[in-house]
């Protein structure tokens, strides 16, 4: 069990909310673009179809959404809101900051807000540098965010992998408790492979620019799935076990896993390696594919009717970078 020292001030989630835009693209949508079939992108990835964002909407607006509907069903009022962390890989500009645009977006023009980019972990990254606000006691309300419009990113015309990603949004709201909360959180990252998933063009480094077809040719997500796929694995299964271990628990304490939601393979490879009890392993790729930061906030958004209060869950990421984590908290709603 967790030993909890007296007085410990821990971030509770007590609100959850979501986005997942109205287009589909199926499998059967896909047939019709690339040499891919239905039955293969179910038997390798799990996933059916994904959500895209209409063209004219942007990252800032799936999160406005994702947080009006947490405010809507938890009675939360914007205005306690004292930091806004939106940890996204696809920002609606350079600058500033998305987190800028949907605090303006939401009438919240006097609140501490910043973007991270840690690609498919930063809901971790971001989860935790927002506990860690919440614990030195200066900071009583922080919303987390993790959206991504990935779909901009996506060359609907390359079958490795059109068949993966689409666009959503998540949003938790933490707050001090002292019965529990985000107990641990255990972050990564190595820049070793950062060749095998990445979008190069389109920064510093190959700027677009109407003359740089270098940039043009860069400007979509690119990955070697298999290196990805193994990577994957390996750094989830062990980063959820470091954090067992150094809470002195064991997978049968844990009632929830949440993995980043890539792959189902991926996903039934890691509770395979944890030997988590059949069921425990949430999943939600079925219907949104691969919404990059938003992937954890949405899949326990979609499953919060079987969670309970006082459950331990464990969330757990991988992305480029690469970047991986994993972190445990106490459903305190
Ligand atoms: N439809 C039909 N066939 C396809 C295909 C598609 N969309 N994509 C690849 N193939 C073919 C390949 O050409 C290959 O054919 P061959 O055996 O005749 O050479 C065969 O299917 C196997 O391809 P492979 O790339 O080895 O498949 P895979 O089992 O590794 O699955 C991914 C590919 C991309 C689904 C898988 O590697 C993956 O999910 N990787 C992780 C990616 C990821 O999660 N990225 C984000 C991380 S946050």
């Amino acid at each position: 069990m967790i030993e909890i020292l007296p007085n410990k001030l821990f971030a509770a989630i007590t609100g959850i909310g979501g986005y997942i835009p109205q287009n589909k693209r199926s499998n059967e949508d896909l047939e019709k673009l690339v040499d891919t079939s239905n039955e293969w992108i179910v038997k390798r990835t799990g996933i059916k179809e994904r959500r895209i964002l209409d063209q004219d909407l942007a990252t800032s607006d799936m999160a406005v959404r994702a947080i009006q509907n947490l405010i809507q069903k938890y009675n939360k009022n914007l205005a306690d809101v004292d930091a806004l962390i939106v940890a996204t890989s696809t920002p609606d500009m350079p600058m500033p900051a998305t987190a800028n645009i949907i605090a303006q977006k939401l009438g919240m023009t006097n609140v501490w807000a910043f973007d991270m980019n840690a690609a498919c972990s930063g809901f971790l990254y971001a989860l935790d540098m927002g506990a860690s606000l919440v614990e030195t006691g200066r900071y009583k309300n922080v919303l987390i965010v993790g959206a991504d419009n990935i779909s901009t990113y996506v060359d609907v015309y390359d079958r490795s992998t059109n068949i993966l990603f689409g666009d959503g949004a998540g949003v938790v709201w933490l707050e001090p408790s002292n019965e529990g909360g985000i107990m641990d959180a255990y972050l990564r990252s190595n820049g070793d492979g950062r060749e095998y998933l990445h979008i190069e063009g389109g920064g510093t480094q190959y700027p677009m620019s109407d003359d740089n077809n270098n940039a043009l040719e860069k400007r979509y997500l690119k990955q070697d799935g298999k290196t990805v796929f193994k990577h994957a694995v390996q750094s989830m299964t062990d980063a959820c076990q470091t954090v067992l271990k150094r809470n002195n628990l064991t997978i049968n304490d844990v009632n929830w896993l949440v993995p980043h939601q890539a792959n189902q393979r991926i996903i039934d490879a890691v509770g395979r390696a944890l030997d988590i009890p059949e069921g425990r392993a949430l999943s939600n790729i079925e219907y949104l594919g691969n919404t990059i930061a938003a992937t954890i906030p949405l899949c326990i958004w979609e499953n919060i009717k079987q969670i309970k209060t006082g459950d331990l869950v464990m969330l757990t990421a991988f992305g480029a970078g690469f970047s991986w984590g994993a972190s445990l908290f106490k459903w305190m709603i």
